[in-house]
């Protein structure tokens, strides 16, 4: 039998899988978040990587700090800052060189559960990137799709579109195989992404 889930990743899946639902802009990213809110109930194993920060999350509690009192992700911001001294911080690579020369140093991923997460498992992932001010991130695609809840400031794009700003407490889809990137600005980015993998393949 799996012991139960860690209480401070409990309490963050559930404020976030709360507010992605309650943000989601199309019936699409609604069906993908019911589907991982369902798989969510399953718990799997707590990983056994040892948990890790980067030098960019230090733009971390400054930015939950300002979300604190927000109306829509306050609680969130703090459901994230208890769970965070478990988060494994990784960098990833930019194979197609699309990203701003300081990317590797001025970022940073982390999985609360998913590939090399807190828990880890391979149908549902729920990440979060951030961003240090003035970084362009990798284009890139994946098979999973993929709803966003953005957390600051920053901007996003999808395949050939435009650079779009959704804000605080925006949300947009990814459909399964987009490309899309983000960068930030004068101000650090921050985003917390869900993906469903259905098992059609992953990035
Ligand atoms: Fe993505």
């Amino acid at each position: 039998m799996t012991d139960p889930r860690n209480p401070q990743l409990q309490g963050f899946l559930d404020a976030a899988l709360g507010a992605l639902e309650r943000h989601a802009i199309c019936d699409r990213a609604r069906a993908s978040l019911r589907r991982i809110a369902a798989a969510s109930h399953r718990v799997e194993p707590h990983g056994r990587a040892p948990a890790a920060r980067l030098p960019v999350c230090a733009h971390l509690d400054p930015l939950l700090a300002s979300l604190a009192d927000h109306p829509a992700v306050g609680p969130l911001a703090h459901a994230f800052r208890d769970v965070a001294p478990l988060l494994v911080w990784r960098t990833r690579a930019d194979p197609d060189g699309t990203a701003s020369r300081n990317f590797p140093t001025s970022h940073a991923n982390a999985m609360f559960i998913g590939p090399g997460g807190i828990e880890p498992r391979s149908d549902i992932w729920i990440g979060v990137s951030l961003l240090a001010p003035h970084v362009r991130y990798p284009d890139h695609t994946h098979a999973p799709e993929e709803t966003y809840l953005v957390l600051s400031d920053g901007e996003f794009r999808q395949g050939d579109g435009d650079w779009f700003s959704p804000g605080v407490g925006g949300s947009f889809y990814n459909p399964p195989g987009i490309w899309h990137t983000m960068r930030s600005g004068d101000t650090p980015l921050l985003a917390l992404w869900a993906l469903w993998n259905d098992g059609a393949g992953a990035a």
